[in-house]
């Protein structure tokens, strides 16, 4: 068993506990969301009660009351919610290390785009990460901080710029990731280093028999909302690089802005939608969002054109520049596996492949940091013979 072996597996595991973890943690947020906005006036009898909500779940009948601030008197058990969240961080940033840093060669650095040593770009994300957080962080607490609407125009420019200068100086896929690590980080040290800790403040207020200063309620709350509009953006984030034509995009940076952007107003529909109005015009400005996206990302280089090559040809292309990584035996250092199961060693094996290999030669995806150096001119050549029904000869 080999380093690249074992690796493969931790990448699965982790990403399987990223997965399970980010659903309990993203669940409760969404869970609480919709409760919080869809809390009915409460019965007559408790000034503290702000709202309740009768449900039915899972065969059994639940009653939810919020506090406004707290109870009279703390109950004896109190439920928290944040290994939730720590645990996706954790796995997430372990499953971000183990591929955009110890493969940083593969997955950051792309000569086409930046040309830069290995370590220098895991330097430069190490900082971005650190510095997203404690720029919004900073935000957040300046004076500016309790004005949402200047805080979400900053916010906005703030994406922006991350995006552009990430997409200009890491390959597509390692850019997109790094914009939705920094993402997701800001969202865990919001729970980690804002809210729970002015929950565990309150808490403390009241078992010292004061009144909890209701500020910390106001922050925890201000964070909490950030994370709902940032939720949708980063799930997409992690997705796409199952998808070339979004981070391989001439404008990869503005599709991660208008995807930031468009989640944000589905995500508002449904803020609004809980509390009773139906602004139809959200969704509808989301989706004119993505299809701008869908023409903006539309394959702008060269699709072929030329005669398509005799199969011979495409076959020993293929050989110089796929086979390396995608063979039964892959003989490229840290690849255990063919990566996918795309395996191109026959000529039927390149056959059956011919429509995956299209998207991925089209935006450049592959060869990753075109590591083999595949030239423009091979490229038109293996796609001139796709677009020719991939002939056996
Ligand atoms: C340095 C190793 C390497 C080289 C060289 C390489 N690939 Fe890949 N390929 C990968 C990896 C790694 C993945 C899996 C990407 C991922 O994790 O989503 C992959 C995935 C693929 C996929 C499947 C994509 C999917 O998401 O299902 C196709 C098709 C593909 N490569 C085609 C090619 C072609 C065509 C070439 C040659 C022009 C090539 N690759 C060269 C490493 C390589």
């Amino acid at each position: 068993m080999d380093v690249a072996y074992l690796s493969e597996w931790a990448n699965l595991l982790l990403r399987w506990l990223h997965v399970i973890t980010g659903i309990a943690w993203i669940g409760t947020s969404f869970y609480f969301i919709g409760l919080d906005n869809q809390l009915d006036k409460p019965a007559p009898g408790n000034p503290r009660v702000a709202g309740e909500q009768w449900s039915i779940h899972g065969g059994g009948f639940y009653h939810k009351q919020k506090y406004l601030v707290a109870p009279e008197q703390l109950p004896e058990k109190l439920h928290w919610f944040k290994w939730e969240a720590y645990w996706t961080w954790i796995s997430g940033f372990s499953l971000f290390v183990l591929i955009y840093w110890v493969q940083a060669g593969t997955y950051l650095v792309d000569p086409a785009v930046l040309a830069m040593p290995a370590w220098l770009a895991v330097l430069i994300s190490a900082v971005m990460l650190v510095g997203g957080w404690v720029g919004y962080d900073l935000l957040c607490k300046s004076k500016h901080g309790e004005n949402e609407v200047l805080l979400g125009a900053i916010g906005a420019g703030a994406l922006a710029v991350v995006a552009f200068v990430a997409c200009h100086i890491f390959g597509g896929r390692g850019a997109f990731l790094q914009v939705g690590a920094m993402t997701g980080t800001i969202m865990v040290a919001n729970v980690a280093m804002v809210i729970i800790p002015g929950q565990r403040k309150m808490v403390a207020a009241m078992q010292a028999g004061q009144a909890p200063d209701p500020k910390y309620g106001r922050w925890g709350k201000q964070r909490s909302v950030h994370n709902t509009y940032l939720t949708l953006p980063v799930i997409f984030i992690m997705i796409s690089p199952h998808y070339p034509m979004t981070y391989q995009s001439q404008w990869n940076w503005l599709v991660l802005l208008a995807v930031g952007l468009s989640g944000a107003l589905v995500r508002q529909y449904f803020v609004l939608r809980q509390k009773g109005a139906n602004p139809v015009w959200l969704p509808a400005g989301a989706a004119a969002v993505v299809a701008l996206l869908v023409v903006l990302g539309a394959p702008q280089r060269a699709t072929g054109g030329a005669e398509a090559p005799a199969f011979a040809e495409v076959q020993s292309i293929v050989a110089a520049r796929c086979v390396s990584c995608h063979a039964a035996r892959p003989t490229q250092e840290g690849i255990a596996s063919p990566p996918k199961g795309v395996v191109m060693e026959t000529p039927q094996q390149i056959r059956r492949w011919a429509a995956a290999m299209r998207q991925q030669v089209q935006t450049e995806a592959m060869p990753p940091g075109n590591l083999t150096e595949i030239t423009a001119e091979e490229r038109g050549k293996l796609l001139a013979w796709v677009a020719a029904g991939a002939p056996a000869d």
